[in-house]
Parts: structure tokens; C-alpha cells; sequence
């Protein structure tokens, strides 16, 4: 059935300048819109928002799912929904392509339910040759924005829903923060809380800072008000956001560093568990290392992605460390942490990258012991330093040292695992097992998997609880609880 909208109202009249008051007026607004559309088909309407990329999407994405969920939209699985928003990620090409070959399908089902709302926002969105293939060849879509007015997502969808164009709106950048839109979070008991947007660090491969703009940090007792509440309803493990949270704080009116917002962020009440992504080894301070050391609630992990362990690599790539200077930062970090797991991101195949520039990774990677890492064929991103450099390496070798790397990392990443084997650790409950019910599933404070029988019934979930590790099978642990070891 073709929607059939009160056009009639002027979205612009009498809208508040302020925000967030703004967006609340749409919200209302909106709201109004859906149930004219759910009287017209005699149902609910029903929406659905798919991620791709990073944790700083699927964090978008929560406050994506608050705002339809206000207006009125029921959450399902499926992409044939009356609203569908893919939250996009750019940082790889396949992330792109991937993208383009789904929405053919979206296209299919709008046949079916002309009504059908598209949305396409997020870092894919920010790249002008997306938008332009888009408003060339997918006509279908309602609406594009992109990462730095994600904020106005209800007054968006209530242009998309009264316009009958496509509605795009695109910016270059911001400085704006707005807070205290509503969110809808995928756990009731652990939540995402960015403490900063964007990137100021160029690295030559990097499309991130041209998409997200320049960095901001949000404000200290924004940041704590926000994980205040998230306690107070129910969350006992946060993980603070950013794409380099090691340089928190520093474009603050009145300067902060992230060691310090720690310091704040443990002394709330009521918190368990913090976690923090992601750590640029150039800004990891000693300050930093040594909070964790005395801390009781950060979690003994660090994400330190290595990138390459070639020097002459790295210099390449603008990352401004070397080869022995990360060493170094690890070395110190498990001087001060000794049980703290670290895990990577690496590139193989950065232009010019010879086979010895990837040995020297390799060597990194045998020092270091990973307990996990996230590799990556190098992916070649228009408008970056590094899409100009001449000697891309040809794609057969690339594969090749790609699987030796990977190889290479299960290898290590397996043996570590099976150090903790019979241990007695503390377990956040976050669900009952996908594949088989008796179990449930948790995390171990360094983020590794734990399997276990429970003896009572999923009233653990949300609960941190010790767990013996009794079996390691390579990736996770198979546990055992009893009930002398609950904790809380
Ligand atoms: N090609 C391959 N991997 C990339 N990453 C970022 N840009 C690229 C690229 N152009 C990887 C980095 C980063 C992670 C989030 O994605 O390893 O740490
Ligand atoms: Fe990209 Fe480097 Fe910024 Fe990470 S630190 S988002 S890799 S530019």
C-alpha cells in the first residue's frame, strides 16, 4: 500500500533552534506521522537498523534504534521492515561493496512495500562518490546523512517522510556535541559511552579522519552524568569510545587527560568493569599504565594496534612510533600489569611493504604474544596518502604473508589461551549460550569467552560471577561455576 502522509505539516514551524529540544519536537512530530501510516495499514510499523564497522557504530546505532523506537517503530530482525537504516563503515573497500550489493536486495523488498523507508547513513556516507553513485543509481533511497548530524536523525526522518525526493543532508564537519537523545542499548547490563568523535592522526592508509572529522572530546561531567545513569539503570561494565582515547581531553576548555578521566569514571558507584578502545601506542602515557596497575575496576586488557612491525613501515604510515619503541611500551606494560592481555590491529600489504618489512611484523608478533589480533589485507582508500604511493604490492604475495600472519597469530593466540586453563576467574554473565541453552556466556575481565553450566537459571546474566576455566578450546573456555564461588 502506498503511504498516504499528512503532508500538511510544516515540519519547520515552530521548531526550537536549541538542541536537543529540537530533535525532541521531531520526535514528536514524527511520531505523529507513524500513526497516521498505522492507521492507514492497520498495523504497527515496524524498523530495522543494521550495522557495519566498528564499536563506534554499533553505538550510533543504539542511538539510531532510541529515536525510532520514541517515534513509535517496533525493532525486528528482518531487512523487510518499513524502515530500514544501514549504519555504514568505509575504512576497507569489501566494507563498501558489501554494502552496494545489499541494498539490491532492500530495492526488492520496497517493490513489494512501496511505503518502505530507506536510510543509509554513517562513514560511507561522508565520501562524495558514494552519494553521487547513490543519487545516480539507487533512487529508491530516502535518505542519506552522514557521521556529524547523526544527532538530527529525528528531523531527518520526518523530512524523508513528508518529502517525496530524497532527502540528503551531508556535512563537512562539526564541532557540535549534542547530548541526552534518547538510546535504546543491545545489553541491559554493559554499554558503549563515547568519551570523544573523530581522529586528528592522518595515518597515511586511513579514510577515518576525512569521515569523522577533526577530534573532539566530550565533556568530563557529561561523561560521568551519562555512566551515572547507565548504573543506576542497571549497567555494571562500560566500554569508553574513541578512536584514540589516549589523547582524551586535550582540546578541553580546561584541559584533562584520560588517566585522569579514569580516576572519575572508577570512582562511581555501582560500576564493575571498565574497558576502553581504542589506545594509539604514540599517546599511551606512563600515567595511564600506572592507573591501571592500582585500578580495581579497569579491565586487565589493552587493544594496541601494531599496524606493522617494520620501522621503515611505520614511518611510511605516519604513525610516529618505531619498531622498538612499541616493544618497549610493552615490555613496560606487562612489567606494571603482568596478567594484562594485549590484542592488535595489523596491515599486510601497506604499499612498499617488502618481504622483509613483513617479517619484521612477524617477529613483532612472536615477541609480543598476542592474545588476540585483527588482521588486515591492506585496503586502498581514495583521497589518502598512502592510495598515491606507487608500489602497491601485488595481490598474490599479500595473500601469502597474510596467511602466515594469521596462521601465526592463532598459533600464539592458542597457547596463551591455554595458560589460564584452570584458573578461577571472574565472569561478567552476558547470555544464555546460542547453541545450547543449559549454558550461559560470559567475558573474562581480558575479554576472552567463557562457556559454563549455570547452577540457577538466567538471573546470573548481568551478574559478575567466579568461574573455574576447566577446558580451553583454543578460542574460548568451557567453565564451571558453583555456588559458593558467586560474588555478587
Ligand atoms: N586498509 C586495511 N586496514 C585498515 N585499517 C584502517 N584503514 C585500513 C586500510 N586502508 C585497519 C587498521 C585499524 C583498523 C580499525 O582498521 O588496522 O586499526
Ligand atoms: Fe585511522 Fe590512525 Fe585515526 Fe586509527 S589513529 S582512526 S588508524 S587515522
Amino acid at each position: 500500500m502506498e503511504k498516504q502522509l499528512n503532508t500538511q505539516i510544516n515540519a519547520d514551524n515552530g521548531a526550537p533552534i536549541m538542541e536537543p529540544q529540537r530533535q525532541f519536537y521531531y520526535m514528536d512530530l514524527a511520531k505523529k506521522l507513524v500513526e497516521e501510516q498505522e492507521r492507514a495499514y492497520g498495523r504497527k510499523l515496524t524498523a530495522h537498523v543494521e550495522t557495519f564497522g566498528c564499536q563506534m557504530n554499533a553505538r550510533d546505532s543504539e542511538k539510531l534504534r532510541g529515536i525510532l523506537d520514541t517515534i513509535g517503530y517496533v525493532q525486528v530482525d528482518t531487512e523487510e521492515a518499513d524502515f530500514v537504516i544501514y549504519n555504514t563503515c568505509t575504512v576497507r573497500e569489501n566494507a563498501n561493496n558489501k554494502v552496494y550489493g545489499r541494498l539490491g536486495t532492500l530495492g526488492n523488498y520496497k517493490k513489494k512495500n512501496p511505503g518502505m523507508m530507506i536510510a543509509l547513513c554513517g562513514c560511507m556516507m561522508q565520501e562524495a562518490h558514494v552519494v553521487d553513485r547513490l543519487k545516480k543509481d539507487y533512487r529508491f533511497v530516502n535518505l542519506i546523512f552522514g557521521t556529524h548530524n547523526i544527532f538530527k536523525f529525528a528531523e531527518l526522518v520526518v523530512r524523508a517522510l513528508t518529502e517525496k525526493q530524497m532527502v540528503v543532508d551531508i556535512w563537512e564537519d562539526t564541532t557540535e556535541i549534542v547530548e541526552d537523545l534518547p538510546v535504546e542499548r543491545k545489553y541491559s547490563f554493559k554499554s558503549g559511552v563515547n568519551i570523544m568523535f573523530g581522529c586528528n592522526n592522518f595515518c597515511s592508509y586511513c579514510i577515518v579522519p576525512y569521515v569523522r572529522g577533526r577530534e573532539r572530546s566530550r565533556e568530563p561531567k557529561d561523561i560521568i552524568r551519562e555512566i551515572e545513569r547507565l548504573v543506576a539503570d542497571g549497567v555494571v561494565e562500560v566500554m569508553l569510545l574513541g578512536q584514540n582515547v589516549n589523547s582524551y581531553g586535550k582540546n578541553l576548555e580546561q584541559p584533562m587527560t584520560f588517566a585522569e578521566l579514569l580516576r572519575e569514571v572508577e570512582k562511581i558507584e555501582g560500576l564493575e568493569r571498565i574497558r576502553f578502545m581504542t589506545s594509539h601506542p604514540k599517546d599511551l602515557s606512563d600515567e595511564l599504565i600506572e592507573v591501571m596497575a592500582q585500578s580495581k575496576k579497569i579491565c586487565k586488557h589493552m587493544h594496541l594496534p601494531l599496524q606493522s612491525g617494520s620501522s621503515r613501515i611505520l614511518k611510511k604510515m605516519n604513525r610516529h612510533y618505531d619498531k622498538e619503541q612499541y616493544l618497549a611500551l610493552v615490555e613496560k606494560l606487562r612489567t606494571a600489569i603482568p596478567d594484562i592481555a594485549i590484542t592488535t590491529d595489523i596491515i599486510v600489504g601497506f604499499p612498499g611493504e617488502t618481504k622483509e618489512d613483513f617479517l619484521e611484523t612477524l617477529d613483532v608478533v612472536r615477541k609480543v604474544r598476542y592474545d588476540s589480533a585483527f588482521t588486515f589485507i591492506y585496503s586502498k582508500r581514495s583521497g589518502t596518502p598512502a592510495a598515491e604511493m606507487e608500489d602497491q604490492v601485488p595481490e598474490a604475495e599479500v595473500k601469502e604473508n597474510f596467511d602466515l600472519l594469521l596462521k601465526e597469530v592463532q598459533r600464539i593466540a592458542a597457547e596463551k589461551a591455554k595458560e589460564l586453563e584452570g584458573a578461577v576467574l571472574p565472569v561478567l554473565v552476558e547470555q544464555v549460550n546460542e547453541h545450547d541453552s543449559t549454558l550461559v556466556t560470559g567475558r573474562l575481565s581480558n575479554n576472552s569467552v567463557v562457556h559454563f553450566l549455570p547452577k540457577g537459571d538466567t538471573s546470573l546474566i548481568g551478574k559478575i560471577v567466579d568461574v573455574k576455566l576447566t577446558e580451553c578450546k583454543g578460542f574460548y573456555y568451557l567453565g564451571e561455576m558453583t555456588d559458593e564461588l558467586v560474588r555478587k
